[in-house]
């Protein structure tokens, strides 16, 4: 893990919401507690309070060798995620899809900073996904084949922690989602802590680090 050794594990929470104290921030703010009473660290980024810019029409991101050169807040935060043990991206649900800031930031973050190197590789993931109840799960499901595709662990925790609430009120009322949730951030700390411990005694990354960039080919020994 990139985290100092020995420290706690530090697990970042980045919220999709334009709404202030709304339904995701409530749910993240929920899993940040029992990330605090398990003894970790834990961070939030919101988007809506960031300058982030949409793709532009520049159009040579496949071709660039070099990071996303548009001038804003996009690599403070990329750094932040390199700091984390685990990050949770937590997201409203916008006419069946991705809440907005978190698309944008999903787009710009893989395809401007992310496929170079992956440096998230290795990171505990998780996934919070708040809505009424119209494609939570396919929302859920495109985060996961981000995290997947940036290689890092996402560990089985029971059910996705789908939160709905038909109230016009922000508030946590489902309780299956929210035992969900819980179980996610215990098996994220539990997995944050026992990759710090096994790096401790490996004295070097967990697990192999060569397969960083699905664009380049890869030439593996064959011994
Ligand atoms: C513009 C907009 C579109 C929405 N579209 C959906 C939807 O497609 N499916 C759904 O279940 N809920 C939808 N909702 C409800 C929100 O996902 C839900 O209230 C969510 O918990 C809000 O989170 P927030 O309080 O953090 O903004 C929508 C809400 C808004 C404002």
């Amino acid at each position: 893990m990139q985290g100092l050794r020995g420290a706690e594990p530090v697990i970042l929470g980045i919220s999709g919401s334009e709404n202030a104290g709304g339904n995701t921030d409530l749910a993240l703010e929920y899993a940040g507690d029992l990330v605090r009473r398990r003894g970790g660290v834990f961070r939030t980024v919101h988007l809506r309070d960031h300058r982030i810019s949409p793709c532009s029409p520049c159009g040579d991101c496949n071709s660039r060798t070099s990071p996303c050169a548009l001038p804003d807040d996009m690599p403070t935060i990329i750094e932040e995620m390199k700091r984390a043990d685990g990050i949770i991206y937590a997201v409203p649900v916008h006419g069946f899809g991705l809440a907005h800031l978190m698309q944008i930031f999903i787009e710009r973050a893989g395809v401007g900073y992310l496929r170079f190197d992956r440096p998230l590789a290795n990171k505990v993931g998780g996934i919070i996904v708040t809505g009424r109840r119209y494609s939570d799960a396919s929302v859920h499901n495109q985060l996961v084949d981000n995290l997947l595709l940036n290689r890092m662990i996402l560990v089985g925790s029971g059910f996705p922690a789908l939160l709905r609430n038909t109230s016009r009120e922000p508030g946590l009322n489902d309780p299956e989602g929210l035992d969900a949730l819980e179980r996610m951030a215990h098996r994220m700390m539990d997995m944050a802590l026992l990759l710090r411990n096994v790096q401790a005694t490996a004295n070097g990354p967990v697990l192999p680090l060569d397969d960083r960039n699905e664009r380049v080919a890869r030439v593996r020994s064959a011994s």
